[in-house]
């Protein structure tokens, strides 16, 4: 099978993007996983600090593996929004096939450093990895604050949403010698109730031309579909959705609870639950697959 970086490559030729979705508990990967099945197309799974805390390491790790070496189907783990040189290196200790390290909070030259310990702290294990070249890891860093969270918003927090700049883009990625980049293009993390920015596609292309790696559209919840569209025609590679699944999830929990009171058998409480996942993720898959 491909690697990660092969697939995203590809992507960057066929003009299409990998959705990445964050799950917090089996069911969430189970949705996920049946509507990239169905559709066959690469898939990233996300786990947040919490998420991860939440789901266990180890135990991602584990399933993630399984599906993709026993159903021989490409899906990969991510270690989404990491806070710190230490959450990193756990991650990937435990074999993660890629980490984000989420600087975008602290200065330019902090965020360096850190990205840059990440990024050597990658190329040791993989160097060290044996046979040589079996492990592949990538690494993402952040550059620009989009705000965090992927919850319901009144309004876009405060000091987010200030836009990367291009010269600011090509000094981190030639510091850091990152894989990956996620700048700061108009989307917000979670669904705004006043809606979102339009991303700025033609500053998503400046940018891709400048850097010349992947780059990755975060806060995906609540864009129009053009926006989308746009950004990825642009030189977006992975997209990231989250409060969408979550909201999806919590609706069909609830309605599923309160149509059926003498109900005590969890999966049957939850079935509601996986496939109100699994329909938002496909059609958000076909919209970046370029799929109908
Ligand atoms: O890393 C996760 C995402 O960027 C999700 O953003 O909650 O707005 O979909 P979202
Ligand atoms: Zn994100």
């Amino acid at each position: 099978m491909k690697s990660l970086r092969e697939y995203i490559k590809e992507a960057g030729e066929k003009g299409v993007a990998i959705g990445h979705f964050n799950i917090s508990n089996l069911e969430a990967l189970h949705g996920i996983y049946q509507a990239a099945k169905k559709l066959n197309v690469p898939v990233i799974i996300g786990l947040s600090e919490g998420e991860e805390d939440f789901v266990g390491r180890e135990e991602a790790v584990g399933m993630i593996r399984e599906i993709r070496e026993k159903e021989n189907f490409p899906i990969f783990l991510n270690a989404d929004h990491h806070y710190s040189f230490e959450r990193v290196k756990a991650s990937i200790d435990s074999g993660f096939d890629t980490v984000i390290f989420d600087g975008a909070n602290l200065s330019f030259e902090e965020n360096v450093k850190v990205t840059k310990q990440c990024v050597d702290y990658a190329h040791e294990v993989m160097k060290n990895n044996s046979p040589a070249g079996e492990r592949d890891i990538l690494v993402e860093a952040e550059l620009g604050y989009i705000g965090s969270g992927s919850n319901i918003k009144d309004t876009i927090p405060e000091g987010a949403g200030i836009l990367t700049k291009v010269a600011d883009a090509k000094n981190f990625v030639e510091q850091t010698g990152v894989d990956m980049l996620a700048p700061s293009v108009g989307s917000i993390h979670g669904l705004i109730k006043s809606g979102k920015p339009h991303i700025d596609s033609a500053l998503v292309a400046e940018i891709k031309n400048t850097v010349g790696i992947p780059l990755v559209l975060h806060g995906g919840s609540g864009l129009r579909d053009e926006d989308f569209t746009n950004a990825i025609s642009a030189g977006i590679s992975i997209i990231h959705i989250n409060t969408e699944i979550r909201l999806a999830y919590d609706e069909a929990l609830k309605k599923s609870l309160a149509d059926n009171p003498n109900e005590t058998t969890p999966y049957k409480i939850l079935e509601p639950a996986v496939e109100a996942i699994e329909k938002i993720v496909e059609s958000r898959l076909k919209l970046f697959n370029n799929l109908k």
